[in-house]
């Protein structure tokens, strides 16, 4: 069970009275449950909430609306992001980061919590490097890869939602003997592959952190074929652009091996949040407002050994988290 602070903040330790949320970057299932506590944990503790729309381009319109413990009611079981998202170019000149600030102060906004990934942290931590307005970070990304934390809302649910594509794909596979090839988002980072193929029992996976010659997947094909296995499954993990899994399949066909191709892209963003990524946004959301208030800034809250943890955003910005070489060498092993 995920830890949280036994006590709660006195008006007299609180050092603010008013607080801002919003979403940034790709979307994640969960995000919303995390909204969720933010409000109703903030309000609890005497602070009035706004949220701020389509993430950091809403913060420079000032599109900033109040929060009610029932403007949050019923949404922790949906998916996407009720206060919208966006991926605000913008937001990486200094120039935009101060106006973003003053529109928070001319509001009498006190403090900021953004949930994203990296790069929305990158924008977060410059601004409260720049101007001084206090933010925290709640990690919201389906790829897992942000360093300081094991874990990342929506990442359990976008594994899900593969395995349970998989499994199906399987039937259809196994019908017509045939080799699929299936796609999963996580950018340059393997964690959505590698959990997905230990889950769905792959046959072989292909990761940014471990790219496989055709011959060696030609291999892998034809030992299970000499085994009597008469379909394979190879999970493919998107890369810096969607489409690798395709790419392959051109090449596997030259060879001799007929495939068919079907990329989850962003049907693994949407869909209700599993209860793992319900629960973990929840507590992590309710952190972050507890830290914000208590004075505390430029950090993230994340999981580390199932323990809930307040990391400096200068810590962990820029830095990779790398899949485990030994959980892949297992996936190989028990792929046989
Ligand atoms: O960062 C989350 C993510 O879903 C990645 O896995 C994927 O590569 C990317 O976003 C897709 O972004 P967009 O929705 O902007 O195309």
């Amino acid at each position: 069970m995920l830890n949280f602070p036994k006590t709660s903040i006195s008006p007299e330790r609180r050092r603010m009275n008013s607080i801002a949320v919003l979403t940034s970057g790709g979307d994640a299932p969960g995000m919303n449950a995390a909204i969720r506590a933010i409000v109703r944990y903030g309000i609890s503790q005497g602070c009035q909430v706004h949220g701020i729309m389509k993430g950091f381009s809403g913060l420079l319109d000032e599109e900033i609306i109040n929060l009610s413990v029932s403007s949050v009611a019923n949404i922790i079981q949906r998916g996407g992001t009720i206060l919208k998202t966006d991926r605000c170019e913008n937001f990486q000149k200094k120039t935009f980061r101060k106006k973003a600030a003053a529109v928070l102060r001319n509001n009498e906004i006190g403090g900021l919590i953004v949930i994203g990934g990296d790069g929305s942290f990158t924008g977060a931590h410059l601004m409260e490097k720049e101007t001084g307005f206090p933010v925290i970070g709640v990690p919201g990304t389906i790829d897992n890869d942000i360093a300081g934390t094991d874990d990342t809302i929506g990442f359990d649910t976008a594994v899900n939602t593969a395995i349970g594509a998989i499994d199906r794909i399987r039937d259809t596979a196994s019908s017509h003997d045939r080799i699929f090839l299936v796609e999963v988002m996580g950018r340059s980072s393997g964690f959505i592959g590698l959990q997905v193929a230990m889950g769905g029992g792959a046959e072989t996976v292909i990761l940014p952190e471990k790219k496989e010659s055709i011959e060696n997947i030609c291999r892998t094909i034809e030992r299970g074929i000499a085994r009597g296995k008469t379909s394979s499954i190879i999970v493919v993990a998107e890369g810096p652009r969607p489409g690798l899994s395709a790419r392959i399949a051109a090449d596997l066909e030259k060879k001799g091996h007929a495939s068919r191709v079907c990329i989850l892209g962003h049907t693994q963003r949407g869909g209700s949040p599993t209860a793992h990524d319900r629960v973990l946004a929840s507590v992590l959301g309710a952190t972050a407002v507890y830290h914000l208030l208590s004075g505390r800034s430029n950090a993230m809250v994340g999981v580390q050994r199932d323990r809930v943890v307040l990391v400096p955003l200068a810590e962990i910005i820029g830095k990779r988290k790398v899949v485990s070489s030994e959980l892949l060498k297992l996936a190989q092993v028990l792929s046989i």
